[in-house]
């Protein structure tokens, strides 16, 4: 069996607290990778899973980071940490997001404002500001959480919806400007993850969408970050400008 091993490389994960950001750190470094792990802040779940990872991985191999992605200094102090940790930066995982449902007429000014600067300006802040160490190196691969309601749309998500679609708008465009430098740009359109973000659904909600998996189940933190591991890896070398469904066939 032909393996995944990113020995020597450097990964960037935004939003790695939990759930799907989780997974694909615990992924990226048992793949031997480096992590930089990004939270926006450190509470007793997200402290208790890091810790366990810090002892797995000693040293220089995880590393966390507190801070917002919608905080552009932060990002810039991402970036020179990395640069000045590990002179170079292969892989990113713009995972960090928030969810926030409501039908058009209940839609706030905070919810328009946050829910598209946290999900799609930090894409966009992020790829910014971190294909300049890639290009450097003339290699990398980023890999952004779309979903699948940015492709089909869904009641009461005009707003997340809208932010997902454009993450794979972004990824389409940033593929083609960063393809002639070595770099690849993807997407990745999970379906319904067992998570935190889709804990809280209510049980009839829950019932219907299962009906609608083709794989007769949700989906898993860990289904999602193993395509993530695929799009960080050498085996995906020829895949940019794609965006991937995780969604086990679900029709929405
Ligand atoms: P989650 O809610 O468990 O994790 C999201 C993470 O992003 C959390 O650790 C949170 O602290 C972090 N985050 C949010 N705002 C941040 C900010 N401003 N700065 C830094 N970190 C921030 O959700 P889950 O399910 O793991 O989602 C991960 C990504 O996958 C999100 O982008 C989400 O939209 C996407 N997705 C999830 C699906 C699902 O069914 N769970 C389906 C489709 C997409």
């Amino acid at each position: 069996m032909t393996s995944i091993d990113l020995d020597g490389q450097v990964a960037l994960v935004t939003g790695a607290g939990r759930g799907i950001g989780l997974a694909s750190t615990r992924r990226l470094l048992k793949a031997n990778a480096r992590v930089v792990a990004k939270a926006r802040s450190l509470d007793r779940e997200v402290r208790g899973a890091f810790d366990g990872l810090a002892a797995e991985f000693p040293g220089d191999q995880f590393v966390v980071l507190e801070g917002s992605v919608t905080d552009a200094a932060f990002v810039e102090e991402t970036a020179k940490e990395i640069f000045r940790r590990y002179r170079r930066l292969d892989v990113v995982v713009n995972n960090a997001g928030i969810l926030r449902g409501a039908y058009l007429g209940m839609i706030s000014e905070a919810d328009i404002e946050d829910v598209l600067n946290t999900n799609l300006a930090s894409v966009i802040r992020v790829t910014q500001t971190m294909s300049r160490l890639m290009r450097r190196q003339k290699s990398g691969s980023i890999i952004n959480l779309a979903s699948i309601i940015g492709r089909r749309g869904n009641p009461a998500q005009l707003v997340y919806g809208a932010s997902k679609a454009g993450v794979i708008g972004a990824t389409y465009s940033a593929a083609k400007e960063l393809g002639p430098l070595g770099i690849r740009v993807n997407a990745v359109a999970p379906g319904f993850i067992e998570t935190a973000m889709t804990a809280d659904q209510l049980e009839e909600t829950r019932d219907r969408v299962l009906s609608n998996i083709s794989l007769g189940r949700a989906g898993t933190a860990e289904d999602v970050a193993d395509v993530i591991l695929f799009l960080a890896s050498d085996m995906a070398r020829y895949v940019t400008g794609q965006v991937i469904g995780v969604d086990g066939g679900l029709v929405i």
